[in-house]
């Protein structure tokens, strides 16, 4: 019965208003603005949840979502809508740049504070930590990662992942930061609990406004999130950011993104590097 079922849903195709529904969708709850390209994308990535709710067309998912009477789902929609790719140590320049910050940092009694505002499933959160414990050792550090896809965050927190993730990671890091899996964990790490227990992750959008208890911090991490979001909620997503970045601090981007034409209130310092003036 539920092998006919799921072959049904696979049958079920998406029309072009339909797409546009969900291009709409996602654009109200994310920011994201989703290219025509990426109808064979929103159909398959959605199709398990029609034949979940035994719904006949994505119409019907649709005002499901649209109803507001099922917030649980409208979340489940957005976590399949986002693309979450990501790995420890990606773009290594800028953790290089990162260790200099920290070692240069005037160890006032302030923490150093990082937040890498599109977290994904933690890796960059926790490259970021294994950085500065190594840098700042005893000195005060704090690192958050927000991410709009609370599935992701439940990964992050868990803090356990395929080891081909960390091809990029110091061996030195890998053996003091990570406990590598056996038995039928082999092929998996484990981010130790003391690193773990430093890195705070919550539920964030970055399309609204910020929670005033977020604090003012040292670098911003912003990567291969803009990527998705159309130049005028770049713009806000930027400016809104940059309230929470001190004078003088580090904003990075993914090396495909750039502020040129987005904020005039940092200067470039490098591709993908930009200070607050
Ligand atoms: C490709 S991952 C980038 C991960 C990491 N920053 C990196 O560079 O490897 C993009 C992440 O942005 C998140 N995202 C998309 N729109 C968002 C929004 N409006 N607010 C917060 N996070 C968002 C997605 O859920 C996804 O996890």
């Amino acid at each position: 019965m539920q092998h006919d079922r799921l072959l049904r849903v696979s049958n079920i195709t998406i029309s072009d208003g339909e797409f546009t529904q969900f291009q709409r969708f996602i654009f109200d709850a994310a920011g994201i603005t989703m290219a025509e390209g990426k109808k064979a994308l929103v159909s398959g990535r959605l199709a398990k949840r029609l034949a979940h709710h035994g719904l006949n067309t994505y119409s019907e998912y649709f005002a499901m979502l649209a109803s507001g009477r099922n917030p649980a789902e409208v979340q489940v929609a957005v976590d399949l809508l986002t693309t979450n790719e990501t790995y420890f140590f990606r773009e290594m320049k800028h953790f290089d740049l990162l260790r200099q910050l920290a070692q240069e940092s005037s160890g006032s009694g302030t923490p150093f504070r990082v937040w890498s505002a599109a977290s994904s499933t933690g890796e960059e959160t926790y490259s970021i930590a294994m950085v500065l414990a190594d840098v700042l050792e005893a000195r005060p550090w704090e690192v958050f990662g927000t991410d709009i896809s609370t599935r992701v965050l439940e990964r992050a927190r868990r803090g356990h992942y395929p080891m081909d993730r960390a091809s990029q990671m110091p061996q030195n890091y890998l053996k003091r930061f990570c406990l590598k899996g056996n038995g039928s964990e082999a092929g998996t790490l484990l981010v130790e609990k003391a690193l773990r227990n430093r890195v705070q992750f919550a539920h964030l959008n970055l399309n609204e406004t910020l929670p005033p208890s977020l604090p003012q911090f040292d670098v911003i991490f912003l990567r291969n999130v803009m990527i998705y979001f159309s130049a005028e909620t770049k713009r806000q997503v930027v400016a809104r950011l940059l309230t929470k970045l001190k004078p003088g601090g580090h904003f990075l981007v993914g090396h495909s993104e750039t502020l040129n034409d987005i904020s005039t209130a940092v200067v470039a310092q490098g591709p993908s590097i930009y200070v607050k003036r």
